[in-house]
C-alpha cells in the first residue's frame, strides 16, 4: 500500500463505523492521523476503534441534528485542537421503487442524511479549516448522482446535491490551503446492499464496464491522496471511481 503522510492530522469520517468510511478511517489511520469517527452504529463503532487502538476517538452523532453536529464538532475542536480532514460517507440508499410509488417520508430520510446532514458536517467544520488555512473534505456521492438511476430517483438526487455542493464549497474557499472534493463510486459489496432489492444490485453491476463491483480499499486509496497535503490544487471536483460507467 502506498502511504500519504498525514501524520499529526485530525481526520473525521462519517459513516466511519463500517463499509467505506471504515476503509478510509483505516487507511488514515494507517497513515499516521487521528481518526475520529461519526456515526451512530455504537455496535460497528466499538469494533473499528479496537482495531485503530490509539490516535482514535468515536462520537456517536446523528449528522441531520444541526445543532448536535456543531456541538459535538466544537468539543472535538477543542479537545484535538484542530480539525484538518472530513470524509463525508454516512449515508443510506433507501428503498427501490419508482417515483410514482415513492413514499414522501422515504424520500425526506434519503435526502435528509445524505444531502443535509452533509450540509451540516461541512458547515460546522469548515470555519475551523478557515481559522487554520488548512482543510481537505471529501464527500462521497456516487455515480447515481450523474446517471439518475431508476429506482432509485431519491438517492440518486441526494447525490447530485452532493455534486453540487460540493461544486459550490470548492469555489468558495479556493483562496486558502482548503481543499473540497468529492467521488462518485459505482457499487461496492457493503451493508448498504441489504437495503436494495437484487434486482437493483444486478442493474448497476451490469453497468459497470470492469465487470465487478468497487473494492472499499480501492475508494479508500484516492480519498487519502485527496486528504494528503500533496492534492494541493484540485478543488471543487468530481473524481470517478465508476469502473467506466460515467460518461462525464
Ligand atoms: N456501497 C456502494 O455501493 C456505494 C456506491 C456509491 C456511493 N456510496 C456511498 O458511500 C457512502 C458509504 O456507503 P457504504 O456502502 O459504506 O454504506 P454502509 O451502510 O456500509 O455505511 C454507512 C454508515 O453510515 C452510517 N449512518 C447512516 N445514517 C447516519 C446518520 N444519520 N448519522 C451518522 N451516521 C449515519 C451508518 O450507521 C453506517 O455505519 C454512502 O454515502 C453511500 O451512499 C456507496
Amino acid at each position: 500500500m502506498n502511504k500519504y503522510d498525514l501524520s499529526g492530522k485530525i481526520a473525521l469520517v462519517t459513516g466511519g463505523a463500517q463499509g467505506i468510511g471504515l476503509s478510509v478511517a483505516t487507511r488514515m489511520y494507517e497513515s499516521g492521523a487521528h481518526v475520529v469517527i461519526v456515526d451512530i452504529d455504537e455496535v460497528f463503532a466499538q469494533t473499528a476503534l479496537a482495531a485503530m487502538p490509539d490516535r482514535s476517538s468515536f462520537h456517536n452523532l446523528d449528522i441531520t441534528k444541526p445543532d448536535l453536529v456543531e456541538r459535538n464538532l466544537k468539543e472535538i475542536h477543542q479537545s484535538l485542537g484542530s480539525i484538518d480532514i472530513l470524509v463525508n460517507s454516512a449515508g443510506i440508499a433507501g428503498p427501490n421503487a419508482k417515483v410514482i410509488d415513492y413514499k414522501f417520508n422515504d424520500w425526506k430520510q434519503i435526502l435528509e442524511i445524505n444531502l443535509d446532514g452533509t450540509f451540516n458536517m461541512c458547515r460546522a467544520t469548515i470555519p475551523y479549516m478557515v481559522a487554520n488555512n488548512y482543510g481537505r473534505i471529501v464527500n462521497i456521492a456516487s455515480v447515481a448522482g450523474k446517471e439518475g438511476n431508476p429506482n432509485a430517483a431519491p438517492y440518486s438526487t441526494s447525490k447530485a446535491g452532493v455534486i453540487a455542493l460540493t461544486k459550490s464549497l470548492g469555489k468558495e474557499h479556493a483562496d486558502l490551503n482548503i481543499a473540497i472534493n468529492c467521488v462518485t463510486p459505482a457499487a461496492a459489496k457493503t451493508r448498504i446492499f441489504d437495503q436494495m432489492s437484487q434486482e437493483h444490485i444486478d442493474f448497476m453491476l451490469s453497468k459497470i464496464p470492469r465487470g465487478r463491483f468497487l473494492e472499499v480499499t480501492e475508494a479508500a486509496s484516492m480519498i487519502a491522496w485527496l486528504c494528503s497535503e500533496e492534492n494541493s490544487f484540485s478543488t471543487g471536483a468530481v473524481f470517478d471511481l465508476s469502473g467506466g460507467r460515467a460518461t462525464y
